[in-house]
Formats: structure tokens, sequence, C-alpha cells
């Protein structure tokens, strides 16, 4: 998500709350999921079985209802394909008894889910500046064979990033369609790049009824989220792309030569019965990869999550879904979409900057990162206010600090540079803000929490954000000066940038609060300050006074890193069709590196060297992902044995499975086999085996292993050679974790590496410990 979007998300809670209180002595209606369990017939559903299953939902809930035209009224998707079950509004007491109904497994509220993007393909090693890199996988492939769908505000067709030219016929594997409104008003259309467009908004429109100046019949995105992140997964070759001039260059997407497909579910807001429909359409259409850039703010049950359900589905039918780790970090424990079957990515910088200096009276400079086309005149200075002594008497001053519509005094304002902080409104609107009432200037200095991390927006007045600690030495330098004066430089794109990347302060951080023994994220990618194609029904900015339209645009979020690993899937599921889901992810995981482009450990936004709960298994490398040596597979019995490790009955396992599945009388979680190891609350006193296979994707070879060891614990391997004879071999090992004896006791994390090598790959494991003393 854009973090400007968090402003307006907070308010439409809280309008939600309000309305849902105000409702709450009447029978109130909401709208419920109700799940049946997946079909016997599987994978190949045919359109005969679809609609006797739709029937079947009609009668079910009619019997409840009294009789079946109420059941039609009250159901507004019967999920009749891939997934079994339907979405009604019914109330409280109708969803109570339907709920004892011995088909249904499972039933829970559609909930709300928040939406969570040139240079960034060469800084990941597929392109120099005078073409593909001698070793970019994008000699191997550009991603021809595969279809990327997008979970998302839609998308805008007219963009070049989705131009046809020189594209083949549509793949015949093609099932989708293109889904446009009687007589096509807004005039969308498909062609053979963008190859399908389906738009899902009854679960919106359930929880909103109808909202004005929102056409729903339309798969165009009028956000410009949608489009943004379908162009980074998957867009093609757009030479001079470039945001008011900087960042000029090529801009594509991490699969340029994918076809792509929209799914719009989300609108002012995603929820779980769109999600779910689209991920049941994205699964009959045949795409390879869905890209999801959309979460909560907390980890859900995995049975009772449209994401995680559909996500299952989709994995079970051999796509691989990719989605946004949440943009609520630094906090501990905020990182979300925890499935062990999707890729989890958080979001990192990379080794370009829009740079634009603060120069304070005193001649100290400090470098924070801006995108305004605007520009001060040059060689002088300008007055300098804090926001706080700019505010109206009766104001708060945490809330002028902020720069909050209509805190601040235009008389105090006008002609200065003022200083804003940043958080709780969006970043931009805080410009528009300081514009409004007569600042010449803004400078947006970091809270704690955001760090040192700074973002280039293109902000409506000259404008800059600087770091926490920069910013705090600004403020000292107005407490301390009479008449405090600064200037704001132009804004120049930099790049080759040091000691890149390092993980955004907004991305969510582990450890997985859902399972502390499943280690999530599972990698970090660009996330900051990304161009790709953007709506022409948006300002760059994202606020409303803004008239400005721009085809390209720079966003900041997870929502951004999350498409950049789904066009590397396509990648490596281009060039190796027969890999499982698990198989792709291990080779993304495995080869992803903890250095940065200085040769040292990856800095968090804090500065502090980063942890796996930051990126998980590090940095990704597109062009050792298609070629990892070992990979840790896994299928979909082990991930209904994982959710046996959960606990779950065998009815909620038929949310996932429709068959019956009986779990296995003993089954480990520690030997789950996930490409990477997180060991949580091992007691001190004992040690731990953990199990692992891997199987040879690459030449016969001998492989040995190598340890970075947790500074407390003492981390062995057995056996520690592994001799592979052929291609698709598997051998276990087993790994020992034991407590160091003179160990000091800490309640802490310890972190580790354990990496299979043949000198020519390295298999890379983090190891993540959580003990206890007691
Ligand atoms: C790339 O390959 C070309 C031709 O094979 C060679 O001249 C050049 O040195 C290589 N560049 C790098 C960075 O390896
Ligand atoms: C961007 O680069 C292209 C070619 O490199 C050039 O033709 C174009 O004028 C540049 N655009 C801007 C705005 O700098
Ligand atoms: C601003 O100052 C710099 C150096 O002091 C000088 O090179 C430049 O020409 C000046 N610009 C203007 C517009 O006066
Ligand atoms: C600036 O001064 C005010 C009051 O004089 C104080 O509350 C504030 O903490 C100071 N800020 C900084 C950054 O020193
Ligand atoms: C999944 O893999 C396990 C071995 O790891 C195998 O025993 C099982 O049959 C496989 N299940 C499916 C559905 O392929
Ligand atoms: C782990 O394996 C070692 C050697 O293989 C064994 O001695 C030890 O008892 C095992 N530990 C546990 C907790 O099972």
């Amino acid at each position: 998500m854009r973090e400007t979007m968090s402003s307006s998300i907070c308010h439409m809670l809280i309008s939600l709350l309000l309305f849902v209180s105000l409702q709450h002595t009447l029978a109130i209606k909401q709208s419920y999921i109700v799940y049946l369990g997946s079909h016997s017939f599987g994978s190949n559903p045919s359109l005969l079985d679809s609609e006797s299953v739709t029937n079947s939902h009609y009668d079910l809930l009619g019997s409840y209802l009294g009789s079946t035209e109420k059941a039609k009224e009250a159901i507004f998707y019967s999920y009749n394909k891939y997934i079994n079950g339907f979405a009604a509004i019914l109330d409280e007491d109708e969803a109570k008894e339907i709920a004892k109904h011995p088909n249904v497994v499972s039933m829970f509220l559609s909930k709300r889910y928040e939406l969570h993007t040139t240079r960034s393909w060469n800084f990941l090693g597929l392109e120099t500046d005078r073409g593909f890199a001698n070793v970019s996988v994008w000699k191997k492939s550009l991603g021809e064979d595969i279809i990327i769908g997008n979970l998302d505000t839609g998308v805008w067709p007219e963009s070049k990033s989705f131009s046809d030219e020189g594209f083949g016929p549509i793949p015949k594997k093609w099932k989708g369609i293109c889904q446009v409104a009687k007589g096509n008003p807004d005039k969308f259309y498909c062609n053979r790049k963008l190859i399908g467009a389906k738009y899902f908004s009854k679960g919106f429109q359930a929880h909103l009824g109808e909202a004005e100046n929102v056409n729903f019949d339309s798969a165009r995105d009028t956000a410009g989220h949608g489009t943004h992140t379908l162009s980074t997964a998957g867009g093609n070759f757009v030479a001079g792309a470039n945001v008011f001039g900087f960042g000029n260059g090529t801009a594509s997407g991490g699969s340029p030569k994918a076809r792509v497909a929209a799914y719009k579910v989300c609108w002012n807001g995603c929820y779980d019965a769109d999600i779910l429909a689209g991920f049941e359409a994205a699964i009959s259409d045949g795409v390879d990869v869905l890209s999801v850039s959309l979460g909560g703010r907390s980890p859900r049950e995995f049975s009772e999550s449209g994401i995680s359900i559909g996500s299952f589905h989709a994995i079970a039918n051999n796509i691989v879904v990719v989605a946004s780790g949440g943009n609520s970090g630094p906090q501990i424990s905020s990182i979300v979409n925890v499935e062990p079957w999707t890729i989890t990515v958080a979001a990192s910088t990379i080794d370009r900057d829009f740079t634009s200096y603060v120069i304070l009276g005193n001649k100290k400079i400090y470098k924070g990162a801006s995108l305004s086309e605007l520009e001060l005149p040059p060689n002088k200075s300008y007055p300098l206010i804090s926001a706080v002594d700019a505010k109206f008497d009766n104001v708060p001053p945490a809330f002028a600090s902020i720069c909050k519509e209509g805190s601040l005094d235009p008389k105090k304002v006008k002609g200065k540079i003022l200083v804003c902080l940043r958080g709780e409104s969006a970043r931009a609107d805080k410009g528009v803000q300081a514009s409004r009432v007569g600042a010449i200037g803004m400078i947006l200095v970091n809270d704690e929490d955001s760090g040192n991390g700074v973002i280039a927006d293109p902000h409506v007045l000259p404008a800059t954000n600087v770091g926490f600690a920069d910013g705090s030495a600004i403020f000292n330098y107005i407490n301390r000066t009479k008449s405090p004066v600064a200037y704001i430089s132009k804004v120049k794109t930099e790049v080759g940038v040091k000691n890149t990347p390092t993980i955004a302060s907004f991305s969510s951080r582990g450890p997985n609060d859902l399972d502390g023994k499943l280690l999530k994220p599972d990698i970090t990618a660009p996330g900051v300050s990304i161009i790709a194609a953007y709506t022409q029904a948006n300002s760059p900015s994202e606020q409303p006074s803004d008239k400005r339209r721009t085809p390209f645009v720079t966003m900041s979020g997870t929502s951004m890193s999350c498409p950049h690993v789904a066009g590397i899937v396509g990648l490596v599921k281009s060039v190796h069709p027969d890999w499982s889901p698990a198989a792709i992810k291990s080779a993304i995981m495995t080869t992803a590196t903890t250095k940065n482009n200085n040769g040292v450990e990856i800095l968090d936004s804090s500065l502090e060297k980063a942890t796996p709960f930051a990126y998980g298994a590090g940095h990704v490398q597109p062009n050792l992902a298609v070629d990892p040596g070992l990979v840790y597979d896994l299928n979909v019995t082990d991930y209904l044995n994982y959710l046996c490790g959960r606990e779950y009955t065998s009815d909620q396992l038929k949310v996932f499975y429709g068959k019956p599945y009986t779990c296995p009388k003993s089954f480990s979680l520690a030997d789950f086999n996930y490409p990477s190891i997180s060991i949580y609350e091992l007691d001190v006193w004992k040690s731990l085996n953990v199990t692992r296979t891997v199987t040879n994707v690459g030449p016969p070879s001998e492989y040995r292993v190598e340890i970075q060891q947790p500074p407390q614990f003492q981390v062995t391997v057995q056996p520690e050679i592994l001799r592979f004879t052929h291609k698709g071999e598997k051998k276990e090992f087993k790994v020992t974790i034991t407590m160091k004896p003179n160990s000091k006791y800490v309640t802490d994390f310890e972190f580790g590496k354990l990496i299979w090598t043949d000198g020519k790959h390295h298999v890379g494991t983090p190891i993540t410990i959580k003990y206890t003393d007691l």
C-alpha cells in the first residue's frame, strides 16, 4: 500500500465503526462467506458442473431463508469452479443457523483488506545502461510464455506498458475474457499484451452500498495502484519513461514479454468476497503467476481469510502466488500474508536517489529525497518555520506538527519554508496543506519510526523528505536561531548510490505473529520510489486538488516489491516450466543475498544490521534464481500437514482440500521442508533436531555444508556432504541446534545461516532462534 492511503483508510475504518455501532440495534445484515470445501471434480470443472453447484448453493441457503428466490437475492457470489462456497448477505441469526449445516465447513465475515513501485531491474543485475547485462536471465527469457495476473485496483489499458506491439497471438491455454459493461461506455479494451480483465465489486458494495462517482462496471484503474503493480510485474519495455523528467530511462516489468491480466477486486478497500472471486477467476482463466499487493494489518487465521484460501487453491493448481508483506513496519511482528504456500515480500531501496538538499542558514546541508518538479528561485534563503510554531492558537501541537488540514495559520506561514513531521496523513497531502496556507516550500521530517529512510514523492511544491536524525538537527537549528532560514535545492537523479539496498522503514517485520516457527517475510525486493505506469484518472500525489497527470509515477510500499518478485517468478517459471511453486520459491530464496552493493551486511532503516525478520532470506537475485543448484520442495500434502500441525480438524481442512484428509499421526512443524529454519521457544536445556530434504536441480555435484553460527548456539549438520549423481535426486539432512555451554541467558532472537555449496552454487537458508530460559 502507498503509505499515503493510510489516512483515508483510517477515516473509512472510523466511519465504518460508527456505522456499525449505530446500526447495532437493528438486525444488521453483513456479508458472509460460506465455505463448503472444494469440489470432488477438482481441477477440471465443466460448465454443467458449475451450474449445478450454484443451484445447490441456492437450495442450501433457500432451505434457511424460506425460498430459493430469497437465496438468489442474498447470494452475490457463487464460487462454483475451484472453491465450493458462496458469499451472501445475511443477518447474524441466519448466519448462526447456517453455520450448523453439516455441509458448511467454515463461515466467516467478508473482511476488508488494504492495498499495501526502471532502475530497479538494473539494480537487480538484469540490465546495464547499455543493454542487458552479460549474465542477465533476460537473455534466456523475457517471460514470453507466461501469464501474470494481478489482484488489485484494475488497469489503465492505454498505458504504453501494456502495448501489444510485436506480440503474437494470445496463448491457447488462456481461457479468460475482457469483461466490459454493456455498450462499454468507458472504452475499456484488452489486447495481445493485456489479455484479460475482470472486475468484482459485489463484496465491496455489500459493505458500503452504492458509492458516488465509482464505476463498478469496469476493470479500469482510477486509483493507479493496479496499473503500477501490474506493469512492474509484466509491463512491456517503454523507452523514455520518467516522472517530470526525473529518472528517465526504459521502464519495464520483470517479465517484459509476459501476457498480463487484471482482476479488479479493490475499490476503496478490498473485501474477502471479491478477493475469493478474483482468485477463482484467475485459476480458471489459466494464469501462471498471481501478484497480490494487498493484505490486512495483522495476519488472520488461514481458515478465515479469503487470501489464504484463494491462494491455497491457486497453488494447488500450480499457480505461484506472490504477496506483499505489509507496510506496518518497523514494528516487530507486523508481517502479514504469512501463508507457507505464498511468497511474502518485504521492501527495500535501490541504488537510485532523487536527491534534494536542505541548506540551512548555518551552512549545514542535509540530503533529502523528492520528486517535486518545481524549484525555489536559486541563491536566496527563505524564512523557515516549524509547523508547531505556525499553528492556530487553539490547535493541539501534535495535530499541527504533522500539518493536518486546518491546523496551520496562513499569516504565519506565508512565503516561508514549512517543516512538517511525517506520519498519520499522506506525505503528499502535507505538501498540499503547506501550499494551501501559502508556504513556498516544505521540509518533510521523518518521525522516529520512519528512521532515516526517505521517500521521493511528486509533491505539489518545492519539498524534500529528510531522515529522523537530520530532522532533529533542523528542529534544533530552528529552536536556537532568531530568524532561521533555509533553501531546498532542485531535485537531482543520482544512480549507483552506495550501501544499497537498505530495508524500508515501513516494510512489515517478523517474527510471524501467527506462527513463530515459520520465518516471514521470505525475501526483500525493491519497493522505495519505484517508477512504473500510472492511471490518467488520478494525480501523481493522489490528492484531488492536484490536477497533474503523468504516464509514470513513483510509488513506495511492499505493494511495489511484491510485483518485482512476481515478474522474477515469471522468468524462473519460463526457464523451468516443470518446477513446482515451492521449488520456484526455494530457488528465489536460497539465491538471495544478505550483502549490499558495498559487500557488507544489508542495513535496516535504523542503520543497524538488518535481520531475517526484515528481509527473510535476503535481497532477490534474479540471475541466480534460475540456477539454484538445490531446491527445498513442498507439495499440497505438505501444506495440509502443516495445517495439521496447527491442529486443524479434518472439517477445517476441507476448506482447503475438499476431499477428506487424514492428518499423519506424527508431524513435526520443525520438519516442514521450508527454505528457512525458524526455531521458536527452544528449551535451553535440550537440543533440537530439524530435518530437511533438498532436491538436485543442477548437474551431478557434491555439496558440502557451511554454517554461519548464531552466537549462543552450536549448529551441526549431518551428513556434512551430499553427493548427487543425477538431476531430481533427493537427499535428507539433519540439523542439530544446541545451546553453547557457557551461553548468556537472553530471551532475544539469534540469527545464523546454513549454506550448501558445490563451489558454483550457494544454497543459503536463514536460521532464526528464539529460546526461553524458563
Ligand atoms: C560482457 O561480454 C562482452 C562480450 O562477450 C565482454 O567484452 C565484456 O567484457 C563482458 N562484460 C562484463 C562486465 O563481463
Ligand atoms: C529520456 O531519454 C530519451 C532517450 O534516452 C530521450 O530521447 C528523451 O528526450 C529523454 N527525456 C527526458 C525528459 O529527459
Ligand atoms: C547561484 O550561485 C552560483 C554559485 O554561487 C552561481 O554559479 C550561479 O550562477 C548563481 N545562480 C544565479 C541564478 O544567480
Ligand atoms: C524546541 O524548543 C521547545 C520549547 O522551547 C521544546 O519543547 C522542543 O523540544 C525543542 N525542540 C528541539 C528539537 O530541540
Ligand atoms: C508430496 O510429497 C511427498 C514426499 O515429500 C509424497 O510422499 C506425497 O505423495 C506427495 N503428495 C502429492 C500430492 O504429490
Ligand atoms: C538429535 O539427534 C542427535 C544425534 O543424531 C541425538 O543424539 C539427539 O538425541 C537428538 N535430539 C533430539 C531432541 O531428538
